[in-house]
């Protein structure tokens, strides 16, 4: 069973990545980043998760702010003011562990050198203040895997080609491209190309169990924001990342490319610019998942929802 750490907004999409990986690996804990919404929202979301799957998973708090400059957007329009909907759970019982994200991720990589795989669903904060604090993280974790990025510069933002993640805080996406030596990207454009049809999706949210209703519910604010903007199927971009995480024979195309961050751009600032043509020298560094196996990733879909079969 893969062993993971996972750094998170929740976040419906982040809900159901977290769901599938409580179906397929054990969790070492959950750091929670600011993003979709704010720190206090995205920490209850991440403790009414553990308790629904009633796990003693830790979660840890991390940095309510970006490294740098103020976030101008967040993702309260398609997730709700709540990041879940705003179906009005009740106060969450899991606890909050007494420690910050960022010493966490250090803390737990400690204890168990070469055995955690890192899967980074939300704007890379705490990633960037760990590697500050300790440059050798990338030295003790098996993998990292990040939903992040909009490799062509289709971006999910109002800075157009700047994808929500590496969007709201460059500066620690920046800190994160250059220190791991390799790890996997699953940029906004391949959620694009790997959504599941609407009629397809309701069919599991009907077939499953308790978890598919819980998804079903937090999950209608923003079916009903894509519909009026004309945008139909379910987009799962943190569950793409996940998927892959979980198993990485799941990939059937990749390109290995440098990937740097535009930090200042007026227009461009967060946008992911890749050397597609190797033409800058720089170390590759980001395996980019252009293309996975669809019918493997629903499974592991079904399988998080408790769909029986
Ligand atoms: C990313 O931004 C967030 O809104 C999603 O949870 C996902 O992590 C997609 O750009
Ligand atoms: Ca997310």
């Amino acid at each position: 069973k893969p062993q993971l750490l996972i750094d998170t907004d929740p976040g419906v999409d982040d809900a159901l990545a977290i769901l599938m990986a409580y179906a397929h690996a054990d969790i070492a804990g959950l750091s929670i980043a600011a993003g979709n919404v704010g720190l206090g929202h995205t920490v209850r979301n991440a403790r009414t998760l553990v308790d629904l799957v009633g796990a003693a998973t830790p979660v840890f708090a991390g940095c309510a702010v970006p490294l740098v400059r103020a976030a101008d957007e967040d993702a309260a329009f398609v997730h709700g003011q709540d990041g879940f909907g705003d179906v009005g759970f009740p106060a969450p019982t899991a606890v909050l562990a007494d420690e910050p994200a960022a010493l966490a991720l250090l803390r737990l990589t400690r204890e168990r050198p070469g055995e955690l795989t890192l899967v980074a669903l939300g704007p890379l904060t705490n990633l960037a203040l760990a590697l500050r604090l300790d440059p050798t993280l990338p030295d003790r974790v098996a993998r990292l895997v990040v939903m992040g990025g909009a490799v062509t510069g289709h971006g999910n933002t109002g800075r157009v080609p700047a994808e929500f993640n590496v969007g709201f805080d460059p500066e620690a996406a920046h800190v994160v491209f250059e220190a791991f030596p390799t790890f996997d990207l699953v940029d906004w454009e391949a959620t694009l190309r790997h959504a599941f049809d609407d009629d397809e999706f309701d069919g599991w949210l009907a077939a499953g169990d308790r978890r598919a209703d819980f998804f079903r519910r937090i999950v209608a604010t923003a079916r009903r924001y894509n519909a009026k903007h004309d945008r139909h199927g379910l987009v799962a971009a943190d569950a793409l990342a996940m998927a892959v995480a979980l198993d990485p024979a799941i990939v059937t195309r990749r390109e290995t490319r440098s990937v740097a961050v535009e930090l200042d751009g007026r227009l461009t600032r967060g946008a992911t610019v890749v050397d597609w043509k190797r033409r800058l020298g720089r170390p590759a560094r980001a395996n980019i998942v252009l293309e996975v196996d669809q019918a493997r990733f629903a499974t592991m879909v079904r399988r998080a929802l408790g769909v029986a079969g």
